[in-house]
């Protein structure tokens, strides 16, 4: 008898346990290949959209999860309930806000172009008229590269990183990223430069699941109060030094 009143107490304990502990977590999902916003350390996956998220989850009262996946599986996992809010330097557009909502904007982009040190045939987006463009799977940089380049051949990666590859090696002319993520590649790889020539412009906003409000008046709120008291222009100066390396500034350190 003692041992089935054990057995029963050890499993009702696990199941409290396992239920307590997912309704303490909040799942952010992210493609953790964008530096600074999001990128691996190590194991770890950090950057400016994770500490962000961090703030988000504590205000949220709860444990932040990140889930790192593929950038074009992100909505339909929202969709899906797998992540509870998406925060990975997401362009907030009309054709994405029919499946998702978006909180208010917290940074602002615009697309570039990178090519190789020794290209000079190329100084705007128009140059790149037939060219071979690598860009990211489902990102605003492969819609604008498909849509709006006469007649480019446009190769898609699984990240900009993977395309920064193909660019080295010679098998893509180009490549068009948002322009932090580009600028840390070109800034790690001295073999490639930068195009400046602004032709599209991205408002990067979180993510939540349709109609979930809850979820998103508090990511507006941590958001705003950020914005208010400083620490975003804290993140903006560690995450995104005018020259010079990432510091990697943890929500524990504010
Ligand atoms: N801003 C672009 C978009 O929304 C690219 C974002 C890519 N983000 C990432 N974490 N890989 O389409």
């Amino acid at each position: 008898m003692k041992k089935i009143i054990f057995a029963f107490v050890a499993l009702a304990s696990l199941l409290f346990a396992s239920c307590s502990k997912s309704s303490q977590v909040v799942k952010m999902g992210t493609n953790a290949a964008f530096p600074p916003f999001e990128y691996t350390e190590g194991t770890e996956v950090v950057g400016f959209d994770v500490t962000v998220s961090n703030l988000i989850a504590r205000d949220y009262g709860k444990q932040l999860q990140v889930v790192d996946m593929s950038f074009d599986g992100l909505i339909a996992a929202l969709q899906a309930g797998s992540i509870d809010f998406i925060a990975a330097g997401m362009t907030a557009t009309e054709e994405r806000r029919k499946n998702v909502d978006f909180s208010e904007p917290y940074y602002s982009s615009k697309q570039t172009i990178i090519v190789r040190s020794d290209t000079n045939t190329v100084s705007s987006v128009k140059d790149l008229a037939g060219k071979s463009i690598g860009v990211q799977s489902g990102t605003t940089g492969e819609i604008y590269a498909t849509e709006e380049v006469e007649k480019a051949s446009v190769k898609s990666f699984k990240t900009g990183i993977d395309a920064s590859l193909a660019l080295k090696n010679g098998a893509i002319d180009s490549i068009i990223l948002d322009e932090l993520p580009a600028k840390e590649i070109v800034r790690r790889n001295p073999e490639l430069k930068i195009i400046d020539d602004d032709f599209f412009t991205d408002e990067y906003a979180i993510a939540v699941k349709k109609g979930n409000t809850e979820l998103l008046n508090s990511i507006n709120k941590t958001i705003q109060t950020i914005k208010e008291n400083g620490t975003y222009q804290k993140l903006i100066d560690a995450f995104m030094p005018v020259d010079g390396e990432i510091t990697i500034l943890s929500a524990d350190e504010l």
